[in-house]
């Protein structure tokens, strides 16, 4: 089945049972400085879930292009996509969770003709904000759901919140079971290997979130967010969205070009070229904050993956008209916005490149230096003063180095672009991954959190867990570590406990300087041996932890508030990552 007709089916499903389809939002969000672009389909409408009352009634429907930055790193494996289309349906204070999950059911099984035994569903356990969902749970088995296709799980998978605060509810979530085998024989639709992917979310918004705690809201709605690439992948039996007619002209056309044979490139490419004319289109256009900076990094990016698949930079024009007559039955608007995408992209392009070839021509200097000296690592120093002085962005650095076999450490390019403080970039880059954050107190406090998390899972799961990479914004830190297994919910527990009882106890934070043998002798954790001169800094928290690192961090644990894990994820083969905020 076509997503046109997916896109189709699905409203008129709606409307037969009383909704009233009302217009998308654009992809940038009119009077909303709170987000940068349209994460689902519910933002619109948060006035109207708080209480307001909607013109168009209590059932509602749509489409809704979305675009997410989150996974942005992602972008190239099977599955992740920065840009995607949500279809949504309301209900505010109307219907609510038996009448939801019978209309999703109907709607997969009958309209789509999804075989009900391919279905699974995921339910929220409870915890002390709210009870655990047995409502939800029932009304699946009345649906046509067994038992033992029904999971709980906590707030980690089964709650929904757009960004800290605001409504929010348990949800239901439906998973496609792709039939691949599984991953262990505990693989379940959480795991994130891939044989189940998730396809509908239907969150029950009763719940108001504010200044951390939850009240319940006057009215009970519901909020549903179907990703029609991910559904189009399904019904056309494909094993990734790019397999599928959204991309696959794209795709082919890029294949045809490449000199190159790099799949993970050709995502790439095709996904953010898609997500720079979806942008362009609702008016967007590349500068050095905000979304315009999204938007420069998304072209910055798909300009160095052209170059990496050798094809020539004159196809984009001709790529960005294919690409907009792909798209021209799902989003027809966009065919009188050619002229307008290309120009802004070709600009960005040819702006983007005179600085690469600049940089390029730096880099290599510099690679060259580090190999005669036989070392495998590029100083964080030289990565920094490539884009201080040439513009060179770290994370085109990044990708140059591992193309050459050198190591980098982006955590200490981060530090130093913190010590830098370069304000005009950071605002938007913090906004953009979290990663080069400012230095502020919240950031401090996040940073200290991964320190003690790094403990605690040394203890709770064992020695050899080791630091992978982390990424603070003043709003939460994500912190990647080896580790063989999905941590279980009593693991995740324990970690949690445990960083919050060397909280209260309000350790003392020490530093010290010493020889680098010194410190390793002396157990002091590290990411990288050889990235630090001799002399290091060591950072110290009471008994429980001892970590090479350059700062800053707070001066007592106490400052540091609750911690609470809110994700537990694979990252990639053999590295998790947490997401957890402090409270
Ligand atoms: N708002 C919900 C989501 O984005 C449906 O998953």
């Amino acid at each position: 089945m076509k997503a046109i007709e997916i896109r189709n089916k699905y409203l008129e499903f709606f409307k037969n049972h009383n909704h009233k389809v009302i217009p998308s939002a654009p992809l940038i969000p009119e009077n909303d400085p709170s987000v940068l672009f349209t994460t689902a389909g519910m933002q619109p409408l948060v006035p109207y879930l708080l209480g307001q009352k909607h013109p168009e009634g209590t059932r509602l429907t749509d489409y809704q292009k979305c675009l997410r930055t989150n996974d942005i790193e992602e972008v190239g494996d099977n599955r992740h996509l920065t840009c995607f289309e949500m279809l949504g349906n309301w209900s505010l204070g109307d219907y609510f969770k038996e009448e939801s999950i019978a209309m999703s059911y109907e709607f997969l099984t009958k309209v789509l003709e999804i075989p009900s035994e391919k279905i699974s569903v995921t339910c929220f356990a409870g915890d002390e904000d709210c009870p655990r969902d047995n409502l939800t749970a029932e009304s699946w088995k009345k649906a046509g759901i067994p038992e033992e296709r029904i999971y709980f799980y906590g707030k980690e998978d089964n709650w929904w919140i757009a960004g800290e605060e605001g409504p929010c509810g348990p949800d239901t979530e439906m998973f496609y079971d792709t039939g691949k085998e599984p991953c262990s024989p505990d693989c379940q639709p959480s795991c994130g290997c891939g044989k189940y992917v998730e396809i509908w979310n239907n969150v029950f918004m009763e719940y108001l979130k504010k200044d951390g705690k939850y009240t319940k809201l006057a009215q009970q709605n519901v909020d549903t967010g179907l990703g029609l690439e991910r559904m189009t992948m399904i019904l056309e039996n494909k094993e990734t969205p790019f397999d599928t007619e959204i991309f696959k002209p794209v795709m082919d056309e890029l294949e045809k070009l490449a000199k190159k044979d790099d799949i993970a490139s050709r995502r790439l490419v095709a996904e953010h070229l898609r997500a720079s004319i979806m942008v362009i289109a609702d008016g967007g256009r590349p500068s050095n904050i905000d979304r315009g900076y999204i938007l420069r990094r998304l072209i910055r990016r798909m300009t160095r993956h052209l170059n990496k698949l050798e094809i020539d930079l004159d196809e984009l024009p001709n790529l960005i008209e294919l690409n907009i007559e792909t798209l021209k039955e799902l989003y027809p608007e966009l065919l009188n916005k050619k002229e307008e995408c290309k120009e802004v992209i070709v600009q960005e392009k040819d702006k983007f490149m005179r600085t690469l070839i600049r940089g390029e021509r730096e880099f290599e200097k510099v690679v060259n230096k580090i190999k005669a000296e036989g070392k495998d690592t590029i100083d964080s120093e030289n990565i920094f003063k490539l884009y201080e002085t040439y513009g060179f962005p770290p994370e085109v650095s990044k990708d140059l180095a591992e193309e050459n076999g050198l190591k980098v450490n982006m955590d200490e390019v981060d530090k130093l672009f913190k010590m830098h403080q370069d304000k005009s970039r950071l605002g938007s880059e913090q906004k953009f991954k979290g990663g080069l954050a400012g230095t502020g107190e919240q950031e401090i406090k996040y940073h200290t959190a991964t320190h003690l998390l790094n403990a605690a899972l040394k203890v709770v799961i064992n020695k050899d867990v080791h630091q992978r990479g982390s990424n603070i914004t003043s709003e939460r830190m994500r912190f990647d570590f080896s580790c063989d297994h999905k941590l279980s919910d009593d693991e995740k527990k324990q970690v949690e406990d445990l960083v919050n009882k060397w909280i209260q106890e309000d350790l003392t934070v020490t530093v010290e300087t010493m020889k680098k043998e010194d410190a390793i002798k002396s157990g002091a954790e590290c990411m990288f041996i050889e990235k630090y001169p001799d002399d290091v800094t060591v950072y110290s928290i009471g008994e429980v932890s001892k970590e090479l690192c350059g700062g800053p961090h707070v001066k007592h644990t106490g400052e540091l508030g609750h911690f609470k894990i809110i994700k537990e994820e694979a990252s990639s083969s053999g590295v998790r990552r947490i997401k957890a905020i402090l409270e």
